[in-house]
């Protein structure tokens, strides 16, 4: 039998794990209490991706998108499929931000519901908040089973983590065991862990591509992604589909475009809709028009005092410019041309936007006022696509008018698409 009784130690801390007979690394750690950071455990997924600092290891059987040969030649193992055959010294691959501190607590499931034939929404509050970064994951322990892993699928600092869990058949946690689960039930939740984050610093384009619940990530992303200097999002919706915008803050524009998702030359218009429904705005139930005259998108929900614009044209550099900003400023023109790029889209031209949230009124009879959004935190638009579309949503930058509230300061608002 091969002697395996060596030691795994983790760069940077105190672990020093003796290492068992036939065990991984990763199991080594495990066994003995340590929070290392892995996924699949079967060398499929790479979380657990770690620089062999010093020592030997023997890799078994893993995916080659899990480690590619060139990150082994420069010294990356997977823990996971790595059986040590000397004393070794490793580090969990840096991440270039700092991480949050991988934390146990326990949560109450207070929403257990079905959202599809196979995903049920289970939605946990715990008493401590738990700190992530949009598209990390945790580790969860349903009462009396063994732990499993899932994405948060909600925005950051919240009080209420969603999770969408797809039932695996005959699976003893997502079939068996949570068919018993009830609200009330507790959760231990361990994490967060995970790589795979939305990148806050970085402007540039974004494609975001999920399957089944491999949507839950990237909706955290989407929800706490738009104001927090990636400005500009767009979707791709089905017909019939909802999506909901939340003015966190209440005092966010929020400049939202539609588009015919076949064919982009058809778009959601503000003249026509104006000229439909012979008013400035909608209201709850009216559908906005594309150049078609075709309904596109139907105001489902306001719980806002139903105040929005449809006569300001999107913001660019040359507002800011005439405004006296010295230099490049953010602006929805570019923020729109840049989240259509990444659906490899390019526009030749910027649609008046729909300017959710945005309050210009008509003073004088015919003069136009820039007067702060007159929503409250967590107001809220639900918008049904009317016809498959693209949408966009740029959360306005401006800071040189009182749009975005009487301190002029941009904040986050949440989208999420039901
Ligand atoms: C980082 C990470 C994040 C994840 N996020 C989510 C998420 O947000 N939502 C979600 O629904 N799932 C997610 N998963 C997958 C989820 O962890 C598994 O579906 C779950 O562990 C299955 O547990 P179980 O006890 O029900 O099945 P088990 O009893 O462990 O397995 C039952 C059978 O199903 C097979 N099996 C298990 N998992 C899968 C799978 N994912 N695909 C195909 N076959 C499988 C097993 O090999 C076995 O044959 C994630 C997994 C990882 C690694
Ligand atoms: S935990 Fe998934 S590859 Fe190691």
């Amino acid at each position: 039998m091969r002697d395996n009784a060596h030691r795994v130690s983790v760069y940077g801390s105190e672990v020093n794990a003796v290492a068992r007979p036939s065990a991984t690394v990763l199991e080594t750690l495990l066994l003995q209490g340590v929070e290392y950071p892995h996924g699949c455990t079967t060398g499929f997924c790479g979380l657990c991706k770690s620089r062999l600092l010093s020592g030997q290891v023997e890799h078994l059987d893993y995916m080659d998108s899990a480690l590619s040969d060139e990150e082994k030649r420069v010294g990356l193992i997977l823990p996971c499929c790595a059986i040590s055959t000397s004393d070794c010294v490793i580090e969990p691959a840096v991440s270039d931000v700092p991480l949050p501190p991988v934390v146990s607590l326990e949560a109450e499931i207070v929403r257990i519901e079905p959202v599809s034939p196979e995903v049920r929404l289970v939605q946990l509050c715990s008493p401590r908040p738990f700190e992530f970064l949009a598209g990390q994951y945790a580790s969860l322990t349903f009462d009396g089973l063994p732990p499993r892993e899932f994405s948060m699928a909600s925005e950051p600092g919240n009080a209420a983590i969603d999770f969408y869990i797809k039932c695996v058949r005959g699976g003893a946690v997502t079939d068996q065991g949570l068919a018993r689960a009830v609200v009330g039930d507790r959760v231990t939740v361990r994490g967060p862990f995970g790589t795979a984050f939305l990148r806050t610093d970085d402007a540039s384009p974004i494609v975001a591509v999920g399957g089944g619940t491999g949507i839950a990530p990237i909706l955290s992303m989407l929800s706490s992604g738009l104001g927090k200097g990636i400005r500009g999002i767009a979707v791709r919706l089905d017909k019939a589909q909802i999506v909901r915008i939340t003015n966190t803050h209440g005092n966010q524009v929020v400049d939202t475009w539609a588009f015919n998702a076949s064919e982009t030359s058809e778009f959601m218009s503000m003249e026509h809709t104006r000229a439909s429904l012979k008013k400035l705005t909608p209201c709850c139930g009216e559908s906005f028009v594309t150049n078609k005259r075709r309904p596109i998108l139907t105001l489902l929900s306001d719980s806002s005092p139903g105040i929005h614009d449809t006569l300001i044209a999107a913001c660019d550099r040359h507002r800011y410019e005439l405004l006296g900003h010295v230099g490049y400023h953010d602006n929805c023109t570019d923020n729109l041309a840049a989240a259509m790029q990444a659906m490899g889209m390019v526009l030749p031209e910027t649609p008046c936007p729909l300017n959710l949230f945005m309050n210009i009124p008509v003073i004088q009879g015919n003069r136009l006022d820039w007067c702060p959004p007159a929503s409250k935190p967590g107001d809220h638009v639900t918008l049904r696509a009317e016809m498959e579309v693209i949408i966009v949503f740029s959360a306005c930058p401006m800071d040189l008018l009182p749009v975005n509230g009487v301190d002029c300061t941009p904040s986050d608002v949440a989208v999420s698409i039901d």
